[in-house]
């Protein structure tokens, strides 16, 4: 089968049984996809399959066949150091510009919507979705998005924050490219 992975082809064999969360860390290599409970409860394994947001836990592998996939390394617009090359070192030290990050990101980092950082990717890949198809989304609209994603740690509300945040900075950043 062959996909396009944050913009790159990517070509693997699997069986009929291999989940799309298998292909994108065990074929592709990409860790920052997480496995919660395998059943398509927690939404730490959540991606964007032709930009809507899927659990990687509840798809099969050959039923993305040809679309593209975008996990949460693809967001940034600078790529990150390979893993193993500075794993556990903070962005900021990796040499990485923190203004690369995507917009949910960076409004992530800064409202502290981060904590152990398991639930995180999932979270992200969700409201991106959210935010191309609202964005300007309430307060509930947020929370309803992010109602198949679980966090131990947050209490939700800084995530919900970074998330409005995160919306008034792409619209701004959209009027600003569109001259108005
Ligand atoms: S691992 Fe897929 S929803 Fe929990
Ligand atoms: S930050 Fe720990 S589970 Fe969400």
């Amino acid at each position: 089968m062959s996909v396009t992975i944050n913009e790159r082809p990517f070509e693997a064999e699997v069986d009929e049984r291999t989940l799309l969360i298998d292909l994108i860390r065990d074929e592709a290599g990409l860790t920052g996809t997480h496995a919660g409970c395998w059943e398509a409860r927690c939404g730490c394994c959540a991606v964007l399959v032709d930009g809507g947001s899927v659990k990687s836990c509840n798809v099969l592998a050959l039923q993305v066949d040809g679309a593209h996939i975008t996990t949460v390394e693809g967001l940034a617009r600078e790529e990150l150091l390979p893993f193993g090359d500075g794993a556990g070192v903070p962005v900021e030290a990796r040499g990485v510009d923190v203004g690369s990050l995507h917009p949910l990101q960076a409004a992530f980092r800064d409202h502290g919507a981060v904590q152990c950082g398991f639930c995180t990717p999932g979270m992200l890949l969700v409201l991106v979705d959210l935010l191309d198809r609202n964005p300007d989304p309430t307060d509930e609209e947020v929370r309803e998005a992010i109602r198949g994603n679980l966090c131990r740690c947050t209490g939700y509300q800084k995530i919900v924050e970074a998330a409005l945040d995160a919306a008034q900075r792409l619209r701004a950043a959209r009027s600003v490219a569109s001259g108005s």
